[in-house]
């Protein structure tokens, strides 16, 4: 394998062999391919993009770098969810134990927040004692056990999709349809699963903007993870104004708990409803039930047990982490809600410090929003918009700049 040839090759728009994007990737991941050949190699597929069968096989490549889960035989239907990633969403705290109590396994390997978009693990670690450093083989253990773990990457799951994610981050990169397919993908089908569903979401507060630009990722990953043999559905969801009506690690903990006890925000109930059902294999309405009767919950416990947490500390998370400053910001006038903008509320939530701008960064788990007010809602003029978790007077006064050009309220 000559490497500049590849990369000239694709840099012109050839198609190459999955043989060529095997060997690319395994000797990258071996550290025999430097970094400034891989970013001029992701520079190019970024221009000239991938054919099907070349995205297939960089996933694959990416895939087999590393370990994959490997279940007792007869075990149940393992599945999974996967989001694009969007504000305040949750969903995956509270569909992950909902659809294990369904009779599945969830082996949920997830990402921390980045940019303006949380990540799950973020959320998790807002749990005190909550472990996300499993082994493989402790992940399935408690699988046997719990029928769900949440957990992040190991340094044995997909190393070249870690190795070239930092790289792709730093490298202008991102945001390639083939990338980003064969990187998500990678990750899902190294959790041998049997079904998976995607939650795509467009608009101001996700990676793609436009519902045509998200339909063509959700095609693309649609399309490996059946070329590999896993029944994938997609949603696409619109991500313009946040999901729930809180914003930030344990705040959304909390409005999680709150729906696992059937109970929270309408539009965070339907969508978790609507992603569980594509891959629970029981219907809307026993999904429904098991939220309503405290299956979920308790669910959610036992996984908090497992993974080190104490569940006596749930019920007490606002108390845990309170932030110095609460308080509410105000209407000036009435009318009714006709935006929150997903993106700029994104983005003072990574002001407070709820999020990180590079991927060392910490995460602050007691600042955020929540009590946000949806589109379509009427308020009135002295009435709470959403209330503000902020660690400093300063960080509140940016917040509340940043809140008031975010919602727009239009008189009756
Ligand atoms: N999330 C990933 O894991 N990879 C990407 O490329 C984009 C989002």
């Amino acid at each position: 394998m000559h490497v500049p040839t590849l990369i000239s090759r694709k840099r012109e728009g050839e198609e190459l062999s999955a043989r060529e994007i095997g060997l690319l990737v395994a000797s990258y991941a071996k550290g025999e391919v430097p970094d400034y050949q891989m970013s001029a190699f992701a520079m190019a597929v970024f221009f000239k993009g991938m054919t099907p069968a070349e995205i297939a096989a960089l996933t694959r490549a990416m895939m087999e770098s590393g370990d994959c889960f490997v279940y007792p035989p007869d075990h149940p239907p393992v599945v999974d969810k996967h989001s694009t990633g969007g504000i305040g969403d949750k969903v995956s705290l509270i569909l992950a134990p909902l659809v294990a109590c369904a009779g599945c396994w969830v082996p949920m390997v997830s990402g921390r927040g980045l940019g303006i978009t949380g990540g799950t693990l973020d959320k998790l670690e807002a749990i005190p004692g909550f472990n996300i450093h499993l082994s493989l083989a402790a992940a399935v253990a408690q699988l046997q056990k719990t029928g769900v773990v949440m957990m992040g990457q190991t340094d044995r799951f997909c190393p070249a999709d870690k190795k070239l994610y930092a790289l792709r981050d730093v490298t202008g990169t991102v945001p390639s349809i083939a990338l980003i397919t064969a990187s998500i993908m990678s990750k899902k089908l190294a959790e041998t699963l049997d079904r998976l569903v995607l939650d795509v979401k467009y608009g101001n507060g996700a990676f793609m903007q436009t519902r045509a630009d998200a339909e063509a990722l959700a095609v693309s990953m649609i399309a490996v993870g059946r070329e590999m043999g896993v029944t994938v559905d997609a949603v696409l969801n619109p991500m313009n104004e946040p999901l729930g009506r809180a914003v930030g690690n344990s705040l959304e903990v909390i409005e999680s708990l709150e729906t696992l006890e059937g109970g929270g925000p309408a539009d965070l109930r339907e969508i978790t409803l609507d992603l569980a059902e594509k891959i629970a294999g029981v219907s809307r309405a026993d999904l429904e039930k098991l939220l309503d009767d405290g299956s979920a919950r308790r669910r959610f416990n036992q996984l908090v047990a497992a993974q080190g947490g104490d569940p006596a500390d749930l019920p007490r998370l606002a108390e845990i982490h309170k932030a110095p400053i609460i308080r509410e910001v105000i209407a000036s006038a009435g009318g009714v809600v006709v935006q929150v903008n997903a993106g700029l509320v994104g983005q003072a939530a990574l002001q407070l410090g709820a999020g990180r701008a590079r991927a060392t960064d910490g995460v602050d788990f007691a600042v955020g929003f929540d009590q946000f007010v949806k589109c379509g809602e009427p308020i009135h003029a002295g009435q709470a918009v959403c209330r503000i978790h902020a660690r400093t007077a300063v960080d509140f006064d940016m917040a509340e700049a940043m809140i008031e050009k975010a919602v727009k309220i239009s008189a009756h």
